[in-house]
């Protein structure tokens, strides 16, 4: 049985193609989801998506990705990454129960505007892919595949 994987992508992601493409690109969310879900299948994991605008509904997914039992949480939490004190608690919370999270950002943070370069959210996860585009995940997943259990979680 493939090994449960979160993918979370936090605010505006859903604008993905169409969004300041200059800076984040012509891929869209769905692309990106299918990307995942291919490579997923080729590193054993089976990957559900979900994007939601909204902070509380972001900490839900959180808790939701936990109580399906999911091995691992792939994130990008947009914005909220810089300010979210609740999303970085519930991601603590996860990861202090044994499961990995990995962070990602389409673009480098560190090289954007001064008030991007916090990542409230880093320290609760287990490591962060930055600055690569739509293959910081594909980067994401795999260091992810490499940290989740090789047995499912009941
Ligand atoms: C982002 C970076 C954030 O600063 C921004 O608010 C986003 C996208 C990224 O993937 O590069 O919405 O998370």
């Amino acid at each position: 049985m493939a090994r449960l994987v979160w993918i979370i992508h936090g605010p505006n992601l859903n604008l993905l193609g169409r969004r300041e493409v200059a800076v984040y690109g012509k891929t869209t969310l769905a692309d990106i989801n299918d990307r995942l879900e291919n490579l997923g299948r080729d590193l054993g994991l089976e990957v559900r998506a979900t994007q939601e605008d909204g902070e509380g509904e972001v900490v839900r997914a959180i808790h939701a990705a936990w109580d399906a039992g999911a091995a691992g949480i792939l994130i990008n939490p947009g914005a909220l990454a810089h300010y979210s004190y609740a999303v970085r608690d519930a991601l603590a919370a996860v990861s202090a129960a044994g499961i990995p999270i990995v962070e990602v950002h389409l673009t480098n943070v560190h090289a954007r505007e001064e008030w991007r370069h916090t990542l409230v959210t880093a320290p609760a996860t287990t490591g962060q892919v930055v600055g690569f585009g739509p293959a910081s995940y594909e980067l994401g997943l795999r260091a992810l595949a490499g940290r989740v259990g090789s047995e499912p979680r009941g």
